[in-house]
């Protein structure tokens, strides 16, 4: 059991430096598009809550990325907590796991501020250029991009992938109530600057095939790292 772990800790570092040096797994690379996965119902009610309490987003530019944004900390306790009922729930998971056959898929913990967080691109130049996220969990991560408002001039999304490094859109059509599942650890991934008068808002999720958390510090201190640039608050 504790060779196992340790053989899981080292891999979960040998993938991290990988990618940071941009070499991903060509096993890793594949992607879902999960179309209409909530109900309409709870898709609009979702979409009133957020069109209407647009000013609790709070700023944070970095030099990584150029929007707002909510950590799933703040959003549990703010009047969009509703959010978090409706889609962090076993059901909702069911739906996923089914849809994508990753039956072991889980969210990862609720300490952890990117199990389900909030985007808001509203001004010009929002976005963030392409990278791969690091990941502290021993399991292949999966991030998902629920798309709630993508109000915008372009007949492409602004999420974008490079799967085995061939860049990918997605039509701004069926882009609402879209689910799109990748490992961002693999995949490169960008969310393109917004124009001016556009505005997008997005629910992000994180998942893993084990969301065993590293015991490895440096790892642990890294994302918080990121977790403080994305959301103001260093919790991991
Ligand atoms: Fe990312």
């Amino acid at each position: 059991m504790i060779f196992s772990n340790i053989s899981k800790e080292y891999a979960l570092i040998l993938r991290n430096i990988q990618s940071r040096r941009g070499h991903f797994r060509a096993d890793k690379q594949h992607y879902f598009v999960l179309h209409d996965i909530l109900p309409e119902k709870d898709f609009q009610h979702i979409r009133e809550l957020l069109l209407k309490n647009k000013t609790l987003f709070l700023r944070n530019d970095s030099s990584v990325r150029q929007g707002s944004s909510m950590g799933g900390h703040e959003l549990r306790k703010s009047p969009l907590s509703k959010i978090a009922d409706i889609i962090d729930n076993p059901k909702f998971l069911q739906k996923v796991q089914s849809k994508t056959g990753i039956a072991n898929l889980q969210f990862v913990p609720e300490v952890d501020t990117n199990r389900l967080s909030l985007l808001y691109y509203k001004d010009e130049g929002d976005g963030i250029d392409w990278h791969v996220d690091g990941t502290i969990y021993l399991g292949d991560r999966w991030a998902g991009i629920l798309t709630i408002v993508e109000d915008i001039k372009e007949s492409e999304a602004k999420l974008e992938l490079k799967p085995n490094g061939k860049p990918t859109t997605f039509p701004v059509d069926k882009m609402e109530n879209s689910l799109v599942l990748f490992q961002g650890d693999q995949v490169q991934h960008r969310a393109r600057p917004m124009l001016m008068d556009e505005q997008r808002i997005v629910v992000s999720l994180l998942f893993s095939t084990n969301p065993t958390r590293t015991r490895n510090p440096i790892l642990r201190l890294y994302q918080a790292w990121v977790n403080y640039i994305f959301y103001g608050n260093p919790r991991a």
